[in-house]
């Protein structure tokens, strides 16, 4: 019997060739990014970063690393999302422990995080020597990507100290991801969790509250790429017409948002008409503006007394 030639198909162990072949197996069970996949599939299961694994396709991989690899690639194979295989996805510059008992971090996120920096960067301009901490609550956590990426990003601003944010969500799993991620990134002694629905009751004056609540439509909910079907329901079903949580929020805001206070809410890019029309029925006299991310798509919605 003759042994493959080292490098010429599926027994061997180098570099490339197990990229090659995994990409194979990740394109034919319908992976939209298969060659990406397995790269960073590879460098997780050998300990090195995708650069690493990309630049050296001659070298040997080690038999625990191989059969850790392969593993993985039939888990991603069965639709399971990299981030979950890997338990690390990048939102904002910053590494978040990720798992099934939360969400994602999705990049478009990101454009509620910097909102929300601009927003307590404006209004710490515009107070002068009032040393009041400005209150800022993330409303529905998950895995804190939003309060611990806002938290990191004020540190490096030197305004950390300036503000008291609360994170919360009504998953006990997501919030023991969330304290996990603030204390990997040294923010968790400037952020307080609370387990609880939208907002602790008898809260009050925050001025500036952010949410990325679930704002899938519950009739589309069935739909969801297979990938998308890993993560918690809890953080997806936004219910009929995919406003309902974020409508309870709404309804709450005159009683928990500062008089000057604004509200940031993260839509879905087909509800921009929606959470304008919602705020007009729920709020008369408030505002609701609409801004768009980075493609130019509805992404946050701004909403204030006006
Ligand atoms: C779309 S995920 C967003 C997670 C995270 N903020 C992010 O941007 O990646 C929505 C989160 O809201 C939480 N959630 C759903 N309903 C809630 C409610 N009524 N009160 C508080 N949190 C809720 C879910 O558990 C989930 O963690």
């Amino acid at each position: 019997m003759t042994e493959p030639a080292e490098g010429s198909g599926s027994g061997s162990t180098r570099t490339g060739d197990l990229l090659r072949d995994g990409a194979e197996r990740l394109r034919i069970s319908g992976s939209e990014t298969p060659r990406l996949d397995a790269e960073l599939l590879l460098a997780h299961a050998v300990g090195v970063g995708r650069t690493a694994i990309v630049a050296h396709a001659d070298a040997p991989v080690g038999a625990d690393a191989v059969r850790a690899y392969r593993v993985a690639v039939e888990r991603r194979a069965a639709a399971e999302p990299v981030a979950y295989i890997r338990g690390i996805k990048e939102f904002h510059g910053l590494a978040f422990f990720v798992d099934s008992r939360v969400l994602i971090p999705r990049p478009e996120t990101e454009r509620l995080v910097e909102l929300g920096v601009a927003e307590v960067m404006r209004r710490l301009g515009a107070r002068g020597s009032v040393f009041e901490p400005m209150r800022v609550v993330d409303v529905g956590t998950g895995s804190g990507a939003v309060a611990v990426a806002l938290a990191a990003a004020l540190r490096r601003l030197n305004a950390l100290e300036a503000v008291e944010i609360t994170a919360t969500d009504i998953s006990d799993d997501a919030l023991d991801v969330a304290k996990a991620n603030a204390v990997s990134h040294a923010v968790a002694d400037r952020i307080a969790f609370a387990l609880t629905d939208l907002l602790p009751p008898g809260t009050a004056d925050f001025e500036i509250v952010l949410a990325n609540l679930p704002y899938v439509r519950g009739d589309a909910m069935a739909q969801l790429p297979p990938p998308t079907t890993f993560e918690p329901t809890l953080a997806l079903d936004g219910g009929p017409g995919g406003l309902a949580v974020i409508g309870r929020l709404v309804d709450r805001l005159p009683s928990v948002l500062a008089v000057d206070g604004v509200a940031l809410f993260e839509i879905g890019a087909d509800q921009g008409d929606g959470i304008v029309g919602l705020i007009g029925e729920r709020l008369p006299g408030w505002s609701c503006s609409v801004e768009t991310d980075l493609t130019g798509l509805p992404r946050v919605a701004r909403v204030a007394r006006a």
